[in-house]
């Protein structure tokens, strides 16, 4: 028997899942789980969420509420998620628990004492606005590796590397949208290039990982590892167990993959056996296996073992990191924040969760990025999982149930052609058992599937319907051939589709609790239980109710809405010079207009200019700005107003047209 330490990355507690976080770390590990499950493995599955570090902080504050509130909401969202689609952990667990800052500063301590980190006094980025310490994400701006903008103070997501914050080219902090200063700060480092050669020689043993996983971590290993801080300047997180150091939390990311340990810890609590945790953590027979997406794998693969390394007790190394690729939507990167994505809880609301599970594992980015697409969606739904699976079981309990009063006899031998397409199916769950051990959900799936088509296959060339009226035996054998591959099926794509192949069963008068090994058990004579579809279709207007979701941003811009035409006689009429912005203050009662004065060249005038939301009057001073002379003089506000200045409006924001380049004040425009 294995032992298996099955885990997913923890979630930020942030905001809600969307598909792409299922297609990566939660349904593939959850496929894997049941499957080592029903082999009668000793595995359990942890999970929690992430509850510390800067995008909890920055949404919090976005919000004007505690961190603390932010977790409880997304903790319990998430928790729905996975709820509705069956994944099902042993423990979900959170990193704002006491029992995890326990142990992290366990973690942290032992580090400090075994000599692995080193305080050191570093410039840090700083908002002058706020007056506090730009930790990680509360900064932006251009990466130093690969130019590109919008890479965050701890890592670049367009080239994935780790970037230290004071190489970010153009700062900006998130918070304040300011220029930040360097100011000094004191923090502990993690001495990485001392764990440099066991690092190598334990990744030496991974001969088995995926390929994308290995390649990133030689990348790494080969660039040269350098001391990384874990601890961080904010107020919400796990505080560092240290006296000098009041004030600072351990790093997120230091803390997070230790949740692994705490959510354990919490499940041996739970059964009533608080040790029981150290079976799986200082078992030097199990098998620890990380499923993530890949942007973690550094901070697993690298960092995470270094820290379990430099433990006071034998702590177990990652046996495996299966990663899994992006998964775009509709052809384009799935972003939340242009509201691009497709969020479970949605899903959950409108389709059955087996139908994601189906689909997301029919698409899996197992070695490369694949695309959740809608109209596909439908199509497997309707034409796999209905008219294939669903079809197979339909026909044949509907058959027995009209012929033989729901008897499926089990037959005293076999002909050759039923016998043929059980050795099939055996092989196809051989197929199936393996795919699930290496991980390859898509493969599985196929594999699955392939024992109903080859149930459809028989059914059709054996035609019951016609045998039936003159040699029932005959007829009566197929529907026990097809009943005893749907029994098949009801192990085989149980990883995948647990709710359906439990109701399968069900109806097959099969047990609740059964084991891979069972698969060897043919069926008995029995008599069917209550029979109903599994699955239905999905119609058009389901799928296009999502499109039209998806694509509201853009379909609900409205056109354009153009003037009438004028003539160029009319528009010769308009008199637009340059002038120069000589005075400007603000208007007291109002907090939309401007008062300026203007240089037409040899004269001034003054005019009221509806800016004061997108200007201070002192930045205005000086600038040449294109106006509107001739337009008939107006009182606003008390003020004659004798020309127009011209801007472009924005939404609320104003933006003066200014001369390409210097002109002298009053030279005409046309
Ligand atoms: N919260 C991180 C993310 O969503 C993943 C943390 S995994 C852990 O990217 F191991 F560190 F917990
Ligand atoms: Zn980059």
């Amino acid at each position: 028997m294995e032992k298996l330490l099955v885990t997913s990355a923890l979630p930020y507690a942030n905001g809600p899942l969307h598909v792409g976080h299922i297609a990566g770390a939660y349904l593939p590990a959850d496929i894997f789980v049941r499957y080592h499950k029903l082999l009668g493995n000793d595995v359990i599955f942890i999970c929690g969420t992430d509850e510390h570090g800067a995008p909890i902080s920055i949404k919090a504050d976005a919000e004007s509420v505690s961190p603390r509130e932010i977790v409880n909401r997304y903790h319990e969202s998430i928790r729905d998620s996975f709820l509705g689609l069956e994944i099902d952990f042993d423990n979900f667990s959170g990193t704002a628990r006491p029992i995890h800052h326990e142990m992290s500063q366990k973690f942290f301590l032992n580090l400090w004492k075994r000599g692995y980190l080193q305080e050191k006094t570093t410039q840090q980025w700083f908002d002058p606005v706020h007056q506090r310490f730009l930790a990680d994400r509360y900064v932006e701006g251009i990466c130093p590796y690969c130019g590109k903008p919008g890479a965050r103070g701890d890592q670049c997501d367009s080239c994935g590397k780790l970037i230290d914050a004071v190489n970010l080219i153009e700062p900006r902090s998130k918070i304040s949208g300011e220029i930040p200063v360097l100011k000094e700060t004191s923090h502990w480092y993690l001495n990485l290039p001392k764990f440099e050669p066991e690092l190598r020689k334990w990744l030496d043993t991974k001969t088995s990982w995926k390929d994308n996983v290995k390649n990133f971590i030689l990348s790494w290993l080969n660039e040269g590892l350098i001391e990384r801080s874990i601890t961080r300047d904010i107020d919400w997180g796990v505080p560092v167990p240290l006296e000098k150091a009041a004030g600072k939390v351990l790093y997120v990311w230091f803390d997070a993959p230790i949740g692994y340990i705490s959510s354990t810890m919490e499940w041996a609590q739970k059964m009533g056996q608080p040790d029981r945790w150290r079976d799986y953590w200082l078992s030097a027979d199990t098998k620890l296996i990380h499923f993530l997406g890949k942007d973690n794998i550094p901070f697993h693969t690298i960092i995470w073992p270094a820290v379990l390394m430099a433990q006071d007790e034998p702590f177990v190394l990652p046996y495996d990191v299966p990663a899994n690729e992006h998964l775009n939507l509709e052809g384009q990167k799935m972003s939340t924040s242009r509201n691009w994505t497709v969020w479970v809880n949605d899903f959950l609301a409108e389709f059955d969760g087996e139908y994601l599970r189906y689909y997301l594992a029919a698409i899996a980015p197992e070695s490369k990025d694949s695309d959740f697409n809608w109209k596909e969606f439908q199509a497997r739904i309707n034409s796999e999982l209905n008219n294939i699976l669903g079809n197979l079981v339909n026909r044949t309990l509907i058959f027995a149930r009209k012929y033989f009063q729901g008897m499926i006899t089990q037959p005293l031998k076999f002909r050759d052609q039923s016998k043929k397409v059980l050795a099939e199916a055996a092989l196809l769950v051989q197929d199936t058992g393996a795919a699930y051990a290496g991980y390859q959900v898509r493969k599985a799936l196929k594999s699955v599937l392939d024992i109903a088509r080859l149930g459809n296959k028989y059914f059709d060339e054996t035609h019951p319907w016609h045998t039936v009226k003159e040699t029932p035996d005959v007829a009566a054998e197929t529907i026990y051939i097809c009943a005893e591959l749907l029994r098949i099926i009801s192990i085989a794509a149980y990883p995948i589709i647990p709710c359906s192949m439990r109701k399968l069963r069900k109806m097959l008068k099969q047990s609740e609790i059964f084991h891979w090994n069972t698969l060897q058990n043919p069926l008995e004579t029995l008599q069917l239980g209550e029979v109903n579809s599994l699955f239905h279709k999905i119609d058009d207007q389901a799928v296009q109710r999502q499109l039209d979701r998806l694509h509201k941003q853009n379909t609900h811009i409205p056109l354009n809405e153009h003037k009438s035409e004028i003539t160029y006689d009319e528009f010769a009429k308009l008199e637009f010079r340059i002038v120069q912005i000589k005075t400007a203050e603000k208007i007291p009662q109002s907090s939309k207009l401007l008062k300026l004065t203007v240089d037409v060249g040899n004269e001034t005038r003054s005019v009221i200019a509806g800016i004061a939301r997108s200007y201070e009057p002192e930045d205005l001073i000086g600038r040449s700005v294109m106006m509107l002379i001739n337009l008939q003089p107006r009182r606003v506000m008390g003020v004659e107003s004798q020309a127009m200045i011209l801007a472009a409006h924005d939404g609320e924001e104003m933006s003066v047209m200014v001369p390409d380049r210097p002109v002298k004040p009053g030279s005409e425009i046309n």
